[in-house]
């Protein structure tokens, strides 16, 4: 069973997991309004992948015998100054995700609660690819930052597939 607190901090993570796939949503709708297309969908794909993690969480409270509890999403930032700009919001926010995670661990270390350490060890490993391939991305988009290059940056992020059973 898992503790009360636990709990509550699990079901949070569901709150954070699917304001994750509504923010990367969101630059979607602003990359498509910008004739990016190949940067809305590299986001379309990130946000279906965050609906995943979401539905981690939401099965191992209830696989633990707990209630998932559902609370409001926050509305998301809808407009960024740039391919950048939208970027590097994202990094930071896979950086805040990567906090929410360690917070969760240490909850759970300290409870030795060994089966949501087991759950979370894969979130761990997930963050740090996360936050490698944002902050890649920022990195080339400032390479290419003024040139055509980021019509070809905007073709290949545009390649990205959703494989549900990698998430
Ligand atoms: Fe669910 Fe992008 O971390």
């Amino acid at each position: 069973m898992l503790s009360a607190k636990l709990s509550e901090e699990l079901n949070k993570q569901i709150n954070e997991e699917i304001y994750s796939a509504y923010l990367y949503f969101s630059m979607a709708a602003y990359f498509h309004a910008e004739n990016f297309s190949g940067f809305a969908r590299w986001m379309e794909v990130q946000a279906m992948e965050e609906l995943t993690h979401a539905k981690k969480f939401f099965d191992y409270i209830i696989e633990r015998g707990g209630k998932v509890t559902l609370s409001a999403i926050e509305k998301p930032q809808g407009e960024w100054k740039s391919a950048i700009d939208a970027f590097e919001a994202a990094y930071a926010h896979e950086q805040h995700v990567t906090k929410r995670i360690n917070h969760l661990m240490e909850i759970a270390i300290a409870e030795k609660d060994y089966a949501t350490i087991a759950m979370l060890q894969w979130f761990v490993t997930e963050q740090v690819e996360e936050e490698a391939t944002a902050s890649g991305i920022v990195a080339k988009l400032k390479m290419v930052s003024g040139t055509n290059g980021i019509f070809y940056l905007d073709k290949e992020l545009g390649t990205r597939t959703f494989e549900e059973h990698n998430h």
